[in-house]
């Protein structure tokens, strides 16, 4: 159902100038549902990063599966030992409890970027760290785009501005966009599982904190893609 919002993914991407074939890292690429939508966009390679070993691994299957390894990668890494760390392998070691994942490719950052592409992936940081990594990774007035809350967004503006980005564009989603294209959705499939019987009521319960957290923090759920660039040095 995630990939339902892909074509919101798709307007901001076409709303870029990039170069024919550009150089993207995506941060928080989990599993890689946008992963794949921006190798089908773009002509270029994708550095994929992620902390979840679990989830790059599936991700890693898929990406052999379809052929792409010529232009994806994905490595165990955290967005926010980008910069300071690039020459230091010891920073792949995975926390204790995720999964260990042993990328088939040399360590990995290979900067300057010409886009970095993070969705719900930057209200989860340390974000004037994670703006500093940014930065540093990508060429002067090339562009950062993340998805996000509006909510987020109002209240951080200022700290991208601090960190030498400027707003370019932004594409909010239509109002009620998650409720009525996935949580709804998901809510009708759960009620007809359970009406059905023979569900298993243990394997709905994350579903069904979902739709809780969704009611209590409806205000989250109107998301948008911004298009930051950043400012020359
Ligand atoms: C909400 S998921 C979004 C996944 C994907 N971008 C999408 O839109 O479907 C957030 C992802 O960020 C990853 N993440 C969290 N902290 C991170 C970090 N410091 N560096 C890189 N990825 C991180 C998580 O493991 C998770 O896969």
């Amino acid at each position: 159902m995630r990939a339902r919002f892909h074509r919101h993914t798709r307007r901001a991407f076409q709303s870029l100038r990039l170069p024919e074939r550009p150089r993207i890292l995506e941060a928080g690429c989990g599993r890689g549902t946008v992963t794949f939508e921006l190798a089908r966009l773009s002509q270029g390679t994708i550095l994929g990063l992620d902390i979840d070993g679990l989830a790059l691994q599936a991700l890693q299957r898929t990406i052999e599966d379809q052929q792409l390894g010529e232009r994806v990668e994905v490595h165990k890494l955290s967005l926010l030992d980008a910069p300071e760390h690039l020459d230091a392998p010891e920073h792949l070691d995975a926390p204790e409890h995720l999964a260990p994942f042993d990328p088939p490719f040399d360590p990995p950052f290979d900067p300057p970027f010409d886009l970095i592409w993070a969705e719900g992936v930057l209200h989860l940081l340390k974000l004037p760290a994670a703006l500093a990594a940014c930065h540093s990774l990508l060429k002067d007035e090339a562009f950062l785009v993340l998805c996000e809350a509006q909510t987020w967004l109002k209240t951080n503006l200022s700290v991208f501005e601090a960190a030498g980005f400027v707003l370019h564009e932004r594409f909010d989603w239509p109002p009620g966009a998650w409720w009525d294209e996935y949580f709804e959705p998901l809510q009708a499939r759960i009620r007809r599982l359970k009406r059905e019987g023979g569900a298993n009521l243990s394997e709905l319960k994350p579903y069904e904190e979902q739709l809780a957290s969704a009611r209590a923090h409806p205000e989250d759920l109107e998301c948008l893609h911004a298009v930051f660039q950043k400012q020359p040095t």
